[in-house]
């Protein structure tokens, strides 16, 4: 199997290749790209030095599957130039995430919409992602009605210029306007504010929770409002969901739903003080979920709080699952 990252420089491409070395995938070639910045740089990989090349040359590499991690407007670019030649794309950015034509994927939810003839893949946004797992068994079992989240998202999220903020910030150092990520320090803060303000008040990041979370689970009656919010936490998201459920459920039944799900660790043990957290969840490729209670204010209401790495199955590990499930499935061309 030949591989490509296109950004494998970044955060998220970094992790990429700690995990796709883990799962241990028979890759023959491994194509390493980046901006022109970059080109030329050396990269230590399971004992083999590989000199990152240009988008260009990854795209003359031929290979079966390219994995772009560099951002919406390096996918738009250059994701159909890889597509054009037969090779699977699976694309971190949001860029294709809505196109209908473009399936959406957490390999263990809907990994079944994957086929030979849709060589352009999106892999969902981190939060949303995290959500997915403990979510669907529960709306396959009681339909799910109503969603209320409020994330807490690391600023991993945003990439290498957002780490840059928050140590210059925690170093005591002010950070010029041009060099941040955000409006405001990141350091000892919390910015209800990811991604973009968009016309309706809400930001892109609450937008993607509510149409990604209704393409993956293809159900677009579920009603769905969200808070994100931006920690300074190094690396994992959490958030607080609240659902109401059409049926109602008995939470013994709730938790071995949640136990039986490929990818979810109930840690829920509220009297020895046992719930997920960030920092237990770095460097773990699972969702963890806890404070599994009921919500007492409506009929059929549970509240939970899930934590994951977004490095990890927010990003890169979802996607070398998708680039595993295509080789399990036989949907590579070779
Ligand atoms: P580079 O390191 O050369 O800038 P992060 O999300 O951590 O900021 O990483 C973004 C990744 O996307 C990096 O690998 C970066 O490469 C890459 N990248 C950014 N712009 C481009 C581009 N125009 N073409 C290819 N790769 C790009």
């Amino acid at each position: 199997m030949k591989i490509a990252i296109v950004g494998a420089t970044g955060l998220v491409g970094q992790v990429m290749l700690k995990v796709l070395a883990e799962f241990d995938l028979p890759i023959s070639t491994l194509v390493l790209a980046a901006s022109p910045r970059s080109v030329g740089n050396i990269i230590h990989w399971q004992g083999t030095d590989y000199t990152v090349c240009s988008v260009e040359d990854a795209i003359a590499s031929k290979p079966d599957i390219a994995i772009f991690s560099a951002g919406s407007s390096t996918s738009k670019k250059y994701a159909k130039a890889f597509t054009a030649i037969g090779s699977f794309v699976i694309d971190n950015s949001s860029c294709w995430r809505m196109d209908p034509t473009v399936p959406l994927v957490v390999p263990e939810v809907n990994g079944s919409v994957l086929s030979k003839d849709e060589l352009l893949i999106a892999n969902p946004n981190c939060s949303t992602m995290q959500m997915m797992l403990p979510l669907k068994p529960l709306h396959d079992t009681y339909g799910i009605k109503r969603l209320v989240i409020s994330t807490y998202q690391s600023f991993t999220g945003t990439g290498s210029v957002a780490v840059r903020q928050y140590e210059t910030e925690k170093e005591g150092h002010q950070v010029s306007e041009n060099d941040r990520a955000y409006p405001h320090p990141i350091f000892a803060n919390c910015l209800p504010h990811c991604g973009d303000f968009e016309e309706n008040a809400y930001t892109t990041e609450e937008i993607k929770l509510v149409n990604e979370t209704r393409k993956i689970l293809n159900a677009p009656e579920i009603q769905i409002t969200a808070t994100a919010v931006r920690v300074p936490v190094f690396g994992g998201h959490s958030e607080s969901v609240n659902i109401e459920f059409e049926n109602d459920f008995r939470i013994t039944e709730v938790l071995a739903l949640l136990d039986a799900f490929p990818g979810v660790q109930i840690m829920d043990d509220i009297e020895n003080n046992h719930y997920p957290t960030p920092l237990q969840a770095h460097d773990k490729n699972d969702v963890f979920v806890g404070r599994i209670r009921r919500d007492h204010s409506i009929k059929k209401g549970l509240n939970m709080w899930i934590v994951s790495d977004n490095l990890r199955k927010g990003a890169a590990t979802n996607t070398v699952q998708i680039a595993k499930y295509l080789l399990d499935n036989k949907l590579l061309k070779h």
